[in-house]
């Protein structure tokens, strides 16, 4: 078993002071997901470059991707990166998704300063048990915890599902009470991947339920709310992905114009995975359709680095508005 360390070690901080800021200055702290180096330089970079506040979401499958041991040095790696440039902004290392007690642990175990018990697809009694456990664990540790109340569709990690079922605002001052969560992940209708809607021809994307989050807001005045599954499936990168061999036909994402009117309100965290996967999906294929005879990792991972800083840059600036906010 590796050694146990401390998150504030690793340079890093937890969500409690973020969430703070981004609730009183009506703006979203982006979460974004990283697997590979390229993935967490480039979000650490387009967050430095935009002066944002960051927090490094990592799902149970993304971890053991990566190997748990050499995450902890990639996160401390990043974060003296980013104080090599120059820059203080707060990074936070959070668990997405993360589905027993025991990954929560060995996660806060090994650094990570803010985990997401996701007990969403279990019955109320059981989401509550599962969270409140892992609150007990992490608070004396000053590590912060998310939890979810209703159910996204598409894939949360290994779970599966085909239909969404809103958050009831009727169970949330209940949840939040007995479990001790600092922040709640909410189901309005976003939902995760690339393919959120299914649109007949014609048809638009279904509007978000702004109602159900302000009658959350309402019964839980002033606590930060999370939105997952919240890309917009850039419709330029979709393009781009089948120009160049691709085949993403039915692909549709959150208008960003609803992630804005989201970021103004209690919604203190904005999920962001799909987005950056296709910014770098459509580079690496734009490369390899344009020079089929390069074969130097660099010369095309490093495109899809840098095209991954600009959409992390944009995002902050025009979508969430946590630019200049660190
Ligand atoms: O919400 C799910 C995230 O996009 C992570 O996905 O389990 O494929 O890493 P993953
Ligand atoms: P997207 O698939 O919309 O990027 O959602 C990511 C997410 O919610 C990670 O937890
Ligand atoms: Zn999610």
């Amino acid at each position: 078993m590796a050694a146990i360390v401390r998150y504030n070690d690793l340079g890093l901080v937890n969500t409690k002071e973020m969430f703070e800021k981004a609730m009183a200055g009506r703006y979203a702290v982006p979460a974004y997901n990283f697997n590979n180096m390229e993935q967490l330089q480039a979000i650490l970079v387009g967050c430095v470059q935009s002066g944002s506040p960051v927090i490094l979401q990592v799902s149970g499958s993304a971890r053991k991707y990566i190997h748990p041991v050499f995450l902890v040095h990639m996160a401390k790696g990043g974060v003296e990166m980013v104080r090599d440039m120059g820059s203080s902004i707060p990074v936070a290392l959070h668990l997405d998704h993360g589905d027993t007690f025991e990954l929560a642990k060995s996660c806060i175990d090994m650094g990570f300063s803010s985990v997401m018990l996701d007990g969403s697809h279990h019955p109320k009694e059981e989401n509550m048990r599962l969270t409140r456990q892992v609150v007990e664990y992490a608070h004396p540790r000053d590590v912060t915890v998310e939890g979810e109340l209703g159910v996204l569709a598409g894939i949360e990690d290994k779970v599966a599902s085909e239909v969404s079922h809103y958050t009831r605002p009727e169970e949330v001052e209940d949840f939040v009470a007995k479990t001790g969560v600092d922040s709640l992940a909410i189901s309005i209708g976003t939902s995760h991947g690339a393919y959120k809607f299914k649109l007949k021809p014609g048809e638009s994307v279904p509007p978000l339920r702004f109602d159900i989050l302000e009658e959350i807001e309402r019964r839980l005045p002033g606590f930060p709310i999370v939105l997952h599954g919240a890309s917009s499936v850039m419709p330029k990168y979709v393009e781009e992905i089948n120009r160049f061999g691709g085949s993403m036909e039915d692909a549709a994402g959150i208008p960003e114009e609803q992630l804005r009117r989201a970021a103004r309100s209690a919604v203190c965290k904005i999920n962001i995975d799909s987005d950056g996967r296709l910014a770098m999906t459509a580079t690496i294929r734009k490369i390899f359709a344009q020079k089929p005879s390069e074969f130097d990792p660099r010369k095309y991972l490093g495109p899809a680095r840098d095209e991954l800083i600009e959409m992390i840059r944009y995002k902050n600036e025009h979508v969430l508005g946590s630019a200049g906010k660190a």
